[in-house]
């Protein structure tokens, strides 16, 4: 199977680059320094899919830093909407598969959990350009996934950006204390996982949403507060401080977190348990800093 993947640079990118380039089933294709605004990618694109017979597209290109995406709202349509809509046209006049990442951030944070059916009801402008997306996609397309991770955590190798879970853990190795919120309640999803999604996903010729993520509904709080009680850190380390309390340019949404049976069911993936992944990830931080 022929695959281009687009935005293998970012952390959902990496993910599916290492997923693929594992499996002799799947060819991988990139295109060198392509930038959405600053060339004709449809042409660059086209030109691609001609000459390495390219048979799915994955796309995980996204300015997702949501504040940055309320500040520079034009920027953010033009990556986050305009860019999947011409993706989606060429998958259409080409006959080709498309998997697009998308994101919780489509939905309000009230009527949680939200499966598959849910409403899109976003918050902020990242997530009103996320949904127009989705919503694009799924008017024009037949066969396409739209894959809807939750916050992702997991190991992290030495270049690689901080998750959560990573975060917490090396400030408390300092001994450092953490301001963590009440609000913003997500179940996260182990990297491992949906890698496997992926893997079904691609391999299958899944179509349709999939809303992935763990099993544990959770604040920053109580993942701090959990993070302390399996590794042995002071819970004094840990403050609780209202969501209210820390501004942002874009509204955080209370609480997007997954209904996961369709992940479970149909994908047959069983999310890795939470604590003893948090173990897993702390001994391995705790060897690296031992050497
Ligand atoms: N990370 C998570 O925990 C998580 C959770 C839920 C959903 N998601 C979703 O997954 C998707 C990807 O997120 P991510 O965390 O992987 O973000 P990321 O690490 O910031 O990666 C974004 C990717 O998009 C590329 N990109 C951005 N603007 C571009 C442009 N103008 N032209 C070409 N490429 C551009 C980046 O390339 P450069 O680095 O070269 O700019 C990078 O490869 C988003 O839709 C996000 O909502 C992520």
């Amino acid at each position: 199977m022929n695959i281009l993947i687009l935005g293998d640079s970012g952390f959902v990118g990496n993910v599916v680059n290492k997923t693929i380039s594992k499996d002799n089933e799947f060819s991988l294709n990139y295109i060198d320094n392509f930038r959405v605004g600053e060339i004709d990618y449809r042409s660059v694109i086209e030109e691609k899919i001609e000459q390495n017979n390219i048979e799915v597209i994955v796309n995980c290109i996204a300015m997702a830093n949501v504040d940055l995406c309320e500040e520079n709202k034009e920027q953010c349509f033009q990556v986050n909407v305009d860019f999947v809509r011409v993706l989606a046209d060429i998958c259409k006049d080409k006959n080709i598969r498309l998997i697009h990442i998308s994101s919780n951030a489509v939905y309000g944070g009230a009527d949680y959990p939200y499966s598959e059916n849910s409403i899109k009801k976003p918050v902020n402008y990242y997530g009103e350009c996320k949904m127009m997306a989705d919503d694009y996609i799924e008017k024009v397309l037949v066969d396409y996934a739209i894959v809807r991770p939750i916050t992702v955590y997991g190991p992290k190798n030495k270049n690689e950006r901080h998750n959560p879970v990573t975060f917490y853990i090396e400030k408390l190795m300092k001994g450092e204390n953490i301001n963590l919120v009440d609000d913003n309640y997500v179940n996260m999803l182990h990297v491992d996982d949906l890698a496997l999604c992926l893997n079904k996903i691609l391999k299958e010729k899944l179509k349709g949403s999939f809303n992935l993520s763990g099993d544990i509904s959770e604040c920053r709080y109580d993942l701090g507060y959990r993070i302390c009680s399996v590794c042995g850190f002071p819970h004094n380390l840990i403050k609780k401080v209202s969501g209210s309390e820390f501004k942002t340019k874009a509204k955080r949404p209370y609480n997007t977190s997954f209904d996961n049976t369709k992940m479970k069911k149909t994908l047959k993936i069983k999310p890795k348990n939470l604590d003893n992944s948090i173990l897993e990830i702390y001994k391995k931080m705790k060897n690296e800093k031992n050497n």
